[in-house]
Formats: C-alpha cells, sequence, structure tokens
C-alpha cells in the first residue's frame, strides 16, 4: 500500500518555550516550501489553537530572519490539553474531549500531516492524536533536555550556557563577600542543567533530584572549604533536587495544567538551613525563566536545523508518529510511543559526575 502524498502540513509550538523554536519552524517551512512545494500552516499558541481553530498559512518571508530569535513566532502553551481541555469562560468548567474537533480543523483545511514541536507533554498529546489517525512528526524541544530516545533536545545548549554565564558572574561576588551562594536552576526531574551549568561554570557543590541530598554533608563540605582559606562556596541546585528521604519543594500548582506542579524554592531553603547549620552568610539566588529566553546559541541553531529539516524528509519519506532524533551523532527517528510518559534522567554512572567528583565537587552525598 502507497503511502498519501502529503500535500499540506501544519507545524505548532508546544510546552515551555525554548531558544531554538525559531529555527526549527524555519527550517521545516523553508524545507517544506522549497524543496517539497508545500502549502504550510503554522498553529497559534501550541495546542490551544487547535482547539480554538487559530491557524495561518506561513510563506517564505514569514520565516526568514528568524533564525537567531528566541522565543517562538507561533507562541505556545503549557496548559492545553485536547484531550482533557477545560474551557474557562468566566468559570471553570470540567473536562472534556475535544480532540474530533481538533482534527475536523485540520482536515477541513486539507491539512495532510501535524508537526509538534515539544517536550514530554507535546509527545504525549502527539501520541494520542496519531492513535486516532492523524499523521504526526515530533520535534524534541526542552531546555531540561528530558526526552527519551534523544542524545540531546534543543534549547539545553543555551540553557547551559546562560546558566554558567550567570554562575561564573555569582562567583566573584560570592568572593567578596565570603558567602555560600545557592544557585537554583530548572530542571525538574531531571539535572542536565545543573549538572552541565554546574561542572562548567567550577560549583563546589552541585544536587541533581537523581542523587538525593544529605544537608550535614553539604555543610561539612562548605566549612571545610572555608577553613582551608576559600572563604566561600557556589553551590548549583535543580528546582527537583532533594533531600533524601525528603521532598522536592513546590512553589505553587497550576489545577488546569496537564503537568499542575510548579517547583521553586530549593535555593532559598537551602540559603535558610545551610545558614543556621554553619553561621556562614549564604544568598540564594534563582535564575528562573531567564534560562528560557534569549538567542540560541549556534550549536543550538545548528541542531534545530537539523531537526526541523530531518522531520520534513522523514515525512515526505512516509515515517509518521515518530520523534526526531540525535542517537550516537545520527539522526534518526523514534516512534512516538516509545517516548510519551518517560524522563530521561541522568545515569549514576554518567561520565560527567565521575570527572567532578574526580576533580573535587560534592553532590551533597
Ligand atoms: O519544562 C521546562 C520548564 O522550564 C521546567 O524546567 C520548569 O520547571 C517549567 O518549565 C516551568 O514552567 P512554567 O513556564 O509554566 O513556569
Amino acid at each position: 500500500m502507497t503511502a498519501k502524498r502529503i500535500k499540506s502540513i501544519a507545524v505548532l509550538t508546544g510546552g515551555g518555550d525554548c531558544p531554538g523554536l525559531n529555527a526549527v519552524i524555519r527550517a521545516v517551512v523553508k524545507t517544506a516550501i522549497n524543496k517539497h512545494k508545500l502549502d504550510v500552516w503554522g498553529v497559534q499558541d501550541g495546542y490551544l489553537g487547535l482547539i480554538e481553530n487559530r491557524m495561518d498559512r506561513l510563506s517564505y518571508n514569514d520565516v526568514s530572519n528568524i533564525l537567531t530569535l528566541g522565543g517562538t513566532i507561533l507562541g505556545t502553551s503549557n496548559i492545553a490539553n485536547p484531550f482533557r481541555y477545560a474551557a474557562r469562560n468566566g468559570h471553570r468548567s470540567p473536562y472534556k474531549d475535544v480532540s474530533d474537533d481538533s482534527i475536523r480543523v485540520l482536515r477541513e483545511r486539507g491539512i495532510d500531516a501535524l508537526i509538534c514541536i515539544g517536550g514530554d507533554g507535546t509527545m504525549a498529546v502527539a501520541a494520542q492524536f496519531a492513535k486516532k489517525g492523524l499523521t504526526i512528526m515530533g520535534v524534541p524541544k526542552t531546555i531540561d533536555n528530558d526526552l527519551v530516545g534523544t542524545d540531546v533536545t534543543f534549547g539545553f545548549d543555551t540553557a547551559v550556557t546562560t546558566a554558567a554565564e550567570a554562575i561564573d558572574k555569582v562567583h566573584t561576588t560570592a568572593s567578596s563577600h565570603h558567602r555560600v551562594m545557592i544557585v537554583e536552576v530548572m530542571g525538574r526531574y531531571a539535572g542536565w542543567i545543573a549538572l552541565h551549568a554546574g561542572v562548567a561554570s567550577g560549583a563546589d557543590v552541585i544536587l541533581i533530584p537523581e542523587i538525593p541530598y544529605e544537608l550535614p554533608k553539604i555543610c561539612e563540605y562548605v566549612v571545610a572549604r572555608s577553613s582551608r582559606g576559600k572563604r566561600f562556596s557556589i553551590v548549583v541546585a535543580a528546582e527537583g533536587a532533594k533531600p533524601k528521604g525528603g521532598a522536592m519543594v513546590i512553589s505553587h500548582r497550576i489545577a488546569y495544567s496537564p503537568d499542575p506542579i510548579r517547583l521553586g524554592g530549593i535555593a532559598n531553603k537551602l540559603a535558610a538551613e545551610i545558614a543556621a547549620q554553619t553561621a556562614l552568610d549564604c544568598r540564594a539566588v534563582v535564575l528562573g525563566h531567564v534560562q528560557r529566553g534569549g538567542t540560541p546559541t549556534p550549536y543550538d541553531r545548528t541542531l534545530a536545523t537539523n531537526f526541523g529539516h530531518t522531520a520534513m524528509e522523514l515525512l515526505m519519506k512516509g515515517v509518521k508518529n515518530h520523534l526526531v532524533v540525535l542517537k550516537d551523532g545520527r539522526f534518526g527517528s523514534i516512534s512516538l510511543g516509545r517516548v510519551a510518559g518517560r524522563t530521561r534522567t541522568v545515569p549514576k554512572n554518567y561520565g560527567l559526575i565521575k570527572a567532578a567528583i574526580a576533580v573535587g565537587t560534592s553532590f551533597g552525598t
């Protein structure tokens, strides 16, 4: 059986934004128009645009000059799920499955395939659409670098660069004031950003969700540094870092979000605890959404361009319901079913953890 020839595609960006989204959109749209002579539609605000039937035709010019632009020209949403949608018309209504309506708005425009650029939440919804017969191609986005199946997601390199630059600046003020500075970076269930930015900026203590910490060990370590004449310490903590036998620090909950928990507060908690235990002067710095903003690094621009191009090429070869990946240096794809609902955490035997320990970094254990 030959696959139906694709003549028209739509593209959306879902979940939290990240540097490099526009570079993927550009690669997808330019490849689709230039090489494959397709019609291309841009869905506004992720799955919310599908639910609300908001999408526009994209031309070559629409995606010109956006390669280096942070954010997404299409807009995004990390709370809209067509399979569990709660409309908010002044009052909260119960959840409804509006996925058939979303599929209909695509079919009415003659759209044959949907390219979903997003993280785990976006891919979970994409996999549900694939089961309903929609032709999908996923592109792996997230600063957290925690999507299963790919060695790296675009946005991660930029977030690490931003975080490392900030930690470098914290270093000098920590040194001047002889303080313990605790820098909180993003990373809910995986400590990739904390580990890479921490190592890159010479952090003394790195705390990641995969390795629960012991507060007395952190205190012993910073006091020992102080006694050795190193009168400051830098602690880099992933927002999802937690003590042994304890829990992550939740900042708030967004009831209508598919993943309602928002983390935040570990740096303030640790600053108070370390100060109380050691009498050292401590300060907390929370980098937050700064890590998601700004111009993508050249690495992320090229990765995003390769991902966008690969997505289009695979789609035109008849591959569908897959996520584009970079595995062992090669671009390819894996089934969406193997990605949905899973998180790629930092392995305990990861080389960079061993290297960090070898140079004297503490993981609070
Ligand atoms: O998944 C990306 C991410 O930036 C996480 O690192 C962070 O916990 C979360 O999104 C923040 O979400 P929001 O933009 O809704 O505050």
